[in-house]
């Protein structure tokens, strides 16, 4: 039974203050919850909600990572400095830093074996654009993004590794896949993951949802069943829309 994880994108959203204070009214809201939670503030808030989150249920989630661990790359922020700060998990390759900054599959592959080598989980995303859906491609791509994102890494490390479907079309945009649209694209997914490494390590996989999810359509997406969980933008600004997203009943 995989568990449920429940992740909150923040973006480019919120002073270290007000990253602070969401931090903790979420806190407060889901001392009591069963799933995995994290919230991913932006770089200049971390360590501010890193201050709230340490010892709670809540994970502390990064949105990006450099490449290598050091060295000089003007602006880049190194998975050394997300680890000092108490950061758990690491967001990568999400779909505005592949289509808005250029990131390719080999620079996210650098990422994750990067993250895993320094023992932080990576949420890998992947997901098609609307003209590769229109072309009838979405499966193909998010098949490719998905071995392309786990070349490298060992069956022992996939435990540290989540992967979010987020359908390009449905970020930011009001639209959602279906649930058996996205559901497919689970299923398709976790074969990948099964062909890859093995039976055991696709029904261990832990695959979120992303894309215009809210307190309306959660339950009954996470309800799918190759659905285990969302990674959340819009609604998770705001703990009356993140907090009914994150307590789902499965
Ligand atoms: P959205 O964003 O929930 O605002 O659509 C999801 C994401 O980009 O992770």
């Amino acid at each position: 039974m995989r568990r449920s994880f429940i992740a909150g994108n923040w973006k480019m959203h919120k002073t270290p203050a007000e990253a602070k204070a969401l931090a903790e009214e979420l806190k407060a809201g889901l001392a009591g919850c069963g799933h995995k939670i994290l919230i991913a503030p932006s770089f200049t808030a971390l360590e501010s909600v890193a201050s709230v989150v340490k010892g709670s249920n809540i994970l502390l989630g990064a949105q990006n990572m450099a490449t290598v661990e050091q060295g000089a790359h003007t602006g880049e922020t190194s998975v050394l400095m997300l680890k000092a700060i108490g950061v758990d998990a690491v967001i990568l390759g999400h779909s505005e830093r592949r289509h808005v900054y250029g990131e390719t599959d080999e620079m996210i592959n650098e990422k994750v074996k990067l993250a895993l080598a320094n023992g932080l989980e990576a949420i890998l995303c992947v997901g098609e654009t609307l003209d590769e859906r229109e072309s009838g491609k979405a499966e193909s791509v998010v098949k490719t993004q998905t071995e392309a994102g786990l070349k490298g890494v060992s069956e022992a490390e996939l435990d540290k590794v989540t992967i979010a479907y987020e359908p390009v079309w449905a970020i930011g945009t009001g639209k959602t896949a279906t649930p058996d649209d996205a559901d497919q694209i689970h299923k398709v997914t976790r074969d990948t993951v099964k062909s890859l490494y093995s039976e055991d390590a696709a029904e261990k996989m832990v695959i979120q949802y992303g894309g215009s999810v809210k307190p309306e359509n959660a339950a009954q997406l996470m309800g799918m069943e190759n659905i285990d969980g969302a990674l959340v933008g819009g609604a998770s600004l705001k703990a009356d829309l993140f907090l009914p997203i994150a307590e789902y009943d499965k």
